[in-house]
C-alpha cells in the first residue's frame, strides 16, 4: 500500500479500536461461492509486517466463521456508527450455521475491489483484508495464567494475520 494511504489508515485506526473489545467490529467472510456469513470480534491487533500494513484477527475453533476462514482466507472489517448495538449483539451470539445473519439485522452489502467478500455498506470505514499467516494457539505456547483464565474448556483461538489490501472511509456528519 502506498505510504500516504497507509498513512491515512494509521490516522483514522482509531474508529476501530475505540470499538474493542465491545461492542466489537464486523467481521464478513464467506466459502467464496456465495456462503457468507457476519461474526462480531473483539480481539485483534494492527501494525506493520512483511512491509504492508497488516491485522492479526482471533478466531476460536468452534466458530463456524473459523470453517470459512480455512475455506476462503479473505475477509472484511467493518467498524459501524452508533446505532447498530443490535446488529453487533446478534452477530456475536448467533452462528452462521443455524442462522441467516444479514437476514436477521437487515445488513446491507456493497461490493468489494480486491477480495471475494462484501464489505458492510453503512460501515464507517471497511477494510479488505487477506489472510497470510495462520497461527493456531496451543497450551504450549501460552502462559498458565492466560490458559486457566480463557482455555479451560480446550477452544483456542487462532491468530490470523492479514494483509490490509483496502480501506474505504465514510465518515458522516
Ligand atoms: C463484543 C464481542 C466480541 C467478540 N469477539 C470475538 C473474537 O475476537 N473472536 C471470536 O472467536 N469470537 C468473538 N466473539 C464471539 C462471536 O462473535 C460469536 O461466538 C458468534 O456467534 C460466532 O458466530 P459464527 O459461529 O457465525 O462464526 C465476540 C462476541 C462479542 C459480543
Amino acid at each position: 500500500m502506498d505510504q500516504h494511504i497507509q498513512q491515512l489508515l494509521w490516522n483514522n485506526i482509531n474508529i476501530f479500536t475505540n470499538r474493542l473489545p465491545a461492542p466489537g467490529v464486523l467481521m464478513v467472510c464467506g466459502n467464496g461461492q456465495g456462503r457468507e456469513n457476519l461474526i462480531t470480534l473483539g480481539w485483534m491487533t494492527f501494525g506493520v509486517a512483511w512491509g504492508e500494513p497488516v491485522v492479526t484477527v482471533m478466531v476460536r475453533k468452534s466458530r463456524f466463521s473459523y470453517e470459512l476462514l480455512q475455506q476462503n482466507p479473505q475477509f472484511t472489517l467493518n467498524a459501524m456508527p452508533r446505532g447498530y448495538e443490535d446488529a453487533l449483539r446478534i452477530c456475536g451470539s448467533k452462528s452462521g450455521r443455524y442462522a441467516d445473519k444479514f437476514a436477521e439485522t437487515g445488513l446491507k452489502k456493497n461490493s468489494p475491489s480486491i477480495v471475494n467478500v462484501p464489505t458492510l455498506r453503512d460501515a464507517l470505514i471497511s477494510m479488505e483484508c487477506q489472510i497470510v499467516n495462520r497461527q493456531p494457539m496451543s497450551s504450549q505456547g501460552l502462559s498458565d495464567l492466560i490458559n486457566a483464565k480463557w482455555y479451560k474448556d480446550g477452544d483456542y483461538h487462532e491468530c490470523m494475520t492479514a494483509v490490509i489490501r483496502k480501506f474505504d472511509v465514510n465518515l458522516k456528519g
